[in-house]
């Protein structure tokens, strides 16, 4: 394709991600109350990989953050991990696009709160307290002990696919964001060789230190793509 038809294309659909991202946040239509089958499959892997490749101590208090939640659909997986390490648990996930509908006419929105549901405890000392979001991660200004970073947009062709505006492709202002607000530990998983590649382009220009953790591995479930860490420990 010539390099004006795709500018042109590129153009088209960025126009046409702004139209649908504008009227799914304002409407933030979705059917209630879902209540699907609970499918553990990625919270499983979650918890695996955590445990494989995220060491913490016990503490009296936690607060976690994941961006980009999506549905939350692994949120059990972080939840299960983290709640044997504190008995004051606070789970934030942050997603900017919580009204995208799913063909079943349900949210994201309320896919996750049907998956956080029966997750909060509080009773006889223990507060194990886990919310969802809608939002954009650069209006979180709270501090957390720990991140988790599932698959972030570094190139700009897996957001547009995804139906993001192309104005919220700014992976290295989201990075330098996040590492503002770490108290200790992050983890950030990206997909395939050239997006970890330009990961650690964005570590080294913000001056992060982070440890490579290579390919991420997990029985629970396995993917095209190889999967590879990143651990960022703040000290
Ligand atoms: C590739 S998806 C990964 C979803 C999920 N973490 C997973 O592993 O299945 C990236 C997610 O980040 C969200 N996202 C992108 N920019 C964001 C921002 N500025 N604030 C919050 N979420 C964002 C996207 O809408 C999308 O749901």
């Amino acid at each position: 394709m010539k390099g004006s038809a795709l500018y042109l294309l590129i153009m088209f659909e960025d126009l046409k991600n702004k139209f649908d991202f504008y009227i799914r946040t304002k409407t933030k239509f979705s059917r209630k109350n879902y209540s699907g089958n609970i499918n553990n499959s990625e919270a499983e892997y979650l918890f695996d990989i955590l445990t494989n490749y995220f060491p913490i101590d016990f503490q009296d208090n936690i607060s976690v953050l994941d961006i980009g939640s999506k549905n939350w659909a692994y949120v059990k997986g972080e939840y299960d991990f983290f709640k044997n390490y504190s008995n004051q648990l606070i789970l934030d996930g942050v997603e900017i696009d919580a009204y995208r509908l799913n063909s079943n006419f349900y949210s994201r929105y309320e896919i996750a709160q049907f998956y956080i549901k029966n997750l909060q405890g509080v009773n006889q000392g223990v507060s194990h307290r886990v919310n969802y979001y809608p939002d954009n991660l650069l209006n979180i200004n709270k501090k957390y002990d720990y991140i988790i970073w599932l698959l972030p947009f570094v190139t700009i062709y897996p957001l547009q696919k995804w139906g993001l505006p192309k104005k919220y492709f700014m992976p290295q202002i989201l990075l330098q964001h996040a590492y503002s607000l770490l108290n200790k530990q992050m983890l950030i998983i990206n997909q395939g060789e050239e997006e970890a590649e330009i990961q650690k382009t964005m570590f080294d220009n913000l001056g992060i230190e982070y440890k490579e953790l290579g390919t991420i591995k997990s029985q629970a479930l396995e993917f095209k793509n190889s999967r590879y860490g990143f651990l960022v420990i703040k000290n």
